[in-house]
């Protein structure tokens, strides 16, 4: 059997335009998409992406503009794609939970999952926000205020749909802990799994009354109820590539998927909903859960709703979309939170992309042109020092793929690739090729050289996922025979 890569990206909600943090998550998996292509052939990956539509943020959004939540939702999108577009993010196909086809098959989902029982219908009573739109527990708001607004409290009865969380709860554990790869990071899987050992599971309510919220995907069996977001935007992740025969059996040619990525904000949906979700359908569960970090402004996380958060198109234009790549995936390991600054930009891209990288590729050229007027000499030397660098290129891929395929270790992967760089620009200073040139040493300086263009070409190859446009500038500065000389890749930036 060929070995396949089924990635997604959370479905973005429209009620705000993308910042830093959406487009992490992202680049991210962009990255790995474009690294596994490389490595399994483009038709056997298959990377998905798309916008969470429905639900009462996107309804006050579009309240608070005066539009309808479909018409407010059209006008968003674009804003994703065209940011997606200027990231040179790959993705295959861009699901939207508001398409047909979506909107048929959750409702499909939903009678299968009532059908079988693990959807009932119960009173619901709470107390209730009506400006918040939230609902508070006695224990939350014991002086009948909302905890939020302060302002009183109604208590209100509903009827409404609940999924039975609570049936799969202990069969949840014991997957978790017999599939270590579940969910990543370790100190996520322990995160879920000591909720899960600690609490017992409510079962979840999926429906909200049309009176209450009509901007909703309709439940089949209540038309007088629209389904929960969540229980809608999850089920992008089946929708989008495989459909179910007569007989309600799922059928995908990309199911189940090797890696779903977020931030841990969603990390409880994803791996207690969705995996219960897909139990009751009998499906598969995704290979790999994994909750990378937030990006924090001052130790706050970025958001819309904090006010701190930073256009990506900002960044883009002021430093280039490879080193906005760059800079994300390089300076906070995958996993972690980063407190995001410009000045931490600059920074990474003076010292690792103009001085090392930029200036490796630039003076190989210069020494190209000026010594075999842009002709690639052959050579090679058989000294310590050319032999060390010629195994680090030899080995340059597998040790960028076990980073990559292992652990989502992004920054270890480009710190393997700086590596190689830093080693050749230093072999650069203690050779002297300048002197090897003056001493006439002809045969040493085709091989030093040589090796400066392998080591370039190497570099090149493995960071296109990373930096797909750099990787093509340096490929088409170093061609088969010849270099043609462009302008330099990363010119420093000159801070006042
Ligand atoms: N619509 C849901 C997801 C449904 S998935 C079936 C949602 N949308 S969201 O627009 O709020 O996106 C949340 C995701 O955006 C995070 O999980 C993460 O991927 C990304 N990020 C948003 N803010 C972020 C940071 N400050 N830092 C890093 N990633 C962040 O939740």
């Amino acid at each position: 059997m060929t070995k396949k890569f089924y990635i997604t990206t959370p479905l973005y909600y429209v009620n705000a335009a993308p910042h830093i943090g959406h487009s992490y998550t992202t680049i991210a998996a962009d990255t790995l998409a474009r690294f596994m292509r490389l490595n399994l052939g483009k038709e056997n990956v298959f990377f998905l992406t798309g916008t969470d539509e429905h639900g009462q943020k996107i309804q006050k959004a579009a309240d608070a503009k005066g539009m309808l939540p479909q018409d407010f939702a059209d006008e968003t999108v674009p804003h994703f794609k065209e940011l997606w577009k200027s990231l040179n993010i790959s993705y295959d196909y861009f699901i939207r939970t508001t398409d047909k086809a979506h909107i048929e098959f959750v409702q499909r989902v939903l009678q299968m999952v009532f059908d079988k029982g693990d959807i009932y219908e119960d009173k619901y009573e709470g107390l209730y926000c009506t400006p918040c739109e939230a609902f508070w527990t006695k224990l939350q708001a014991s002086d009948n205020l909302c905890p939020d607004c302060k302002r009183p409290l109604e208590l209100i009865q509903e009827t409404n749909y609940f999924f039975r969380l609570s049936k799969y709860q202990d069969w949840l554990i014991e997957h978790i802990k017999n599939n270590p790869e579940f969910i990543k990071p370790e100190i996520r899987r322990n995160e879920v799994l000591s909720f899960l050992t600690l609490n017992k599971l409510d079962n979840l309510c999926i429906s909200r009354p049309k009176e209450r919220l009509s901007w909703g995907i309709p439940l089949p069996f209540s038309p007088g109820h629209v389904t929960y977001v969540w229980f809608d935007a999850l089920i992008n992740y089946i929708s989008a590539v495989g459909k179910f025969d007569e007989n309600g059996r799922y059928e995908s040619k990309w199911w189940p998927a090797e890696l779903h990525l977020m931030a841990k904000d969603i990390l409880r949906q994803h791996t207690v909903y969705w995996p219960i979700m897909l139990k009751a359908l009998d499906i598969e569960l995704p290979k790999t859960i994994f909750a990378h970090g937030w990006w924090m402004i001052n130790d706050a996380k970025m958001s819309k709703s904090r006010g701190n958060a930073v256009n990506p198109l900002e960044m883009v234009a002021k430093y280039g979309i490879d080193a906005y790549r760059y800079f994300l995936l390089r300076d906070v390991p995958f996993g972690m939170d980063g407190n995001f600054s410009e000045e931490s930009i600059i920074k990474r891209y003076n010292s690792d992309l103009a001085n090392d990288l930029g200036n490796l590729v630039y003076r190989t050229l210069t020494m190209v042109e000026k010594y075999y007027q842009g002709k690639i000499p052959e050579g090679k030397s058989g000294d310590e020092k050319s032999m060390a660098i010629r195994a680090k290129i030899n080995s340059l891929h597998n040790d960028v793929g076990a980073c990559l395929t292992d652990d989502f270790n992004f920054s270890g992967a480009l710190e393997k690739i700086w590596e190689l760089i830093n080693a050749a620009n230093k072999h650069v200073e203690e050779t002297k090729p300048w002197n090897l040139a003056k001493e006439n040493k002809t045969e040493e300086l085709k091989a030093f050289i040589r090796l400066l263009v392998d080591v370039i070409r190497a570099v090149a190859e493995q960071i296109y996922p990373f930096m797909p446009d750099t990787a093509q500038a340096i490929k088409e500065q170093f061609g088969e025979k010849e270099i043609i000389k462009g302008k330099p890749l990363f010119p420093r930036i000159e801070i006042s």
